[in-house]
């Protein structure tokens, strides 16, 4: 698809109600497959210069798709095809739930942004697993596929180590990485999951899970991630990434929406006051700061994924010189279009040769140290 065309479809996406604009990208990255896999070439710029093995895994471009927009696990194999070097399936919860009521997504295309209130609608474990194999199967994706899991509405928090490991045990022949998001604004209570004691209970769960499985197979230990909020205070995202080294974790996500509207160019859009998660340029800066938190303190031994307000190449430059290894985009999918991957990784190449930046792992957390 060339520019134009591409331009002309998302004005006409823009008349659509927003989550119906999304069933039918989502509709058309699924039966477009065959054609993106002619145009593969084009889309995906795989160079040695911008690929990374982090957990074990080859990641042939550090930008990925966030989690959330393909939660059905409907077009796992498009995601390679359209440049992107790696996916976030989910959220996923152990039970099929529908969400919140709609409306429940809104633009705000004066800041490029949106606020969402889904609810982790899904489709549950079992059948996003089924999903997630058939797809995996023969020519596969041919990234790494992570899937992302929370808590279902209905259990209650002191049963939340029960309810992920019922998902991990469906999903963790389908996964290559699981991230355990604790940091949703939208299933009530959820993020209070972001505390020492219950992430130890369900990230020490998943882990002891994952070893005893592994006694009966010849699987790698899984990597496994914990998603964290923008609204969590610089102390706790740094009890957050000490916890995740006592308990062996691969890494950590920063960021969630969030449910601040500081920083919005039009606060007065209607969808700014509706209840639910901002994302986009508006949570940048926070995501960004968040980023640079963890990283001075994980000191390299955690793999730190940056999403948030990531739209262009200068922003993930940004994010991985304050030590972001991977990063992800969502909402600018939505507003620079589905050759944002491709986009974003040439600009990182060009960058880096502008710069004289040999390999992407240089960058990484170049500008912490100064
Ligand atoms: C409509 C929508 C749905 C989302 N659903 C999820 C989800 O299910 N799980 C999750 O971990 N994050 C979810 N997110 C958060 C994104 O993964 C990402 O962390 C956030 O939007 C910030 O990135 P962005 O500014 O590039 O959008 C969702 C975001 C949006 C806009």
């Amino acid at each position: 698809m060339n520019r134009n065309a591409a331009a002309i479809l998302r004005r006409a996406a823009f008349r659509m109600d927003p989550e119906r604009a999304h069933e039918a990208a989502l509709r058309a990255l699924k039966a477009g497959g065959p054609m993106l896999a002619a145009g593969a070439g084009w889309m995906t710029r795989r160079d040695a210069t911008v690929g990374q093995r982090l957990m074990g895994l080859e990641f042939p471009s550090p930008v990925g798709l966030a989690a959330g927009y393909d939660k059905y696990g409907r077009a796992v194999r498009a995601w390679g095809r359209l440049g992107f070097g790696f996916a976030e399936i989910g959220t996923v919860t152990a039970r099929p739930q529908p969400g919140n009521p709609k409306p429940r997504l809104f633009r705000l295309p004066d800041d490029e942004a949106i606020v969402n209130r889904m609810g982790f609608n899904n489709d549950g474990a079992a059948v996003t697993a089924r999903r997630i194999a058939d797809a995996r199967h023969g020519a596969g994706a041919g990234i790494p596929i992570a899937v992302n899991i929370g808590k279902s509405k209905v259990t209650p928090l002191e049963r939340a180590a029960d309810d992920h490991l019922a998902s991990f045990r469906l999903l963790r022949g389908v996964a290559d990485m699981v991230v355990v998001n604790v940091s949703s604004p939208n299933t009530p209570g959820l993020r209070e999951l972001q505390d020492r004691d219950h992430l130890t209970a369900i990230l020490g769960a998943l882990r002891d899970e994952d070893a005893s499985m592994r006694r009966y197979d010849d699987r790698v230990p899984m990597p496994f991630l914990v998603k964290l909020a923008p609204d969590l205070p610089d102390a706790q995202i740094e009890d957050a990434v000490d916890l995740a080294g006592e308990l062996g974790l691969a890494g950590v996500v920063l960021t969630n929406t969030t449910i601040s509207r500081e920083g919005l160019r039009n606060p007065d859009a209607p969808g700014a006051s509706e209840q639910g998660g901002l994302s986009g340029p508006p949570v940048r800066q926070r995501a960004a700061a968040a980023v640079r938190v963890a990283a001075r303190r994980a000191a390299g031994q955690l793999v730190i994924v940056g999403v948030g307000g990531i739209m262009d190449a200068d922003d993930a430059w940004d994010r991985m010189a304050g030590g972001a290894s991977l990063v992800e985009v969502w909402t600018g999918l939505v507003y620079r279009g589905p050759s944002i991957a491709r986009d974003i990784t040439v600009g990182l190449m060009q960058r880096m040769q502008d710069e004289g930046v040999s390999h992407i792992s240089e960058l990484i957390g170049s500008a912490l140290e100064a």
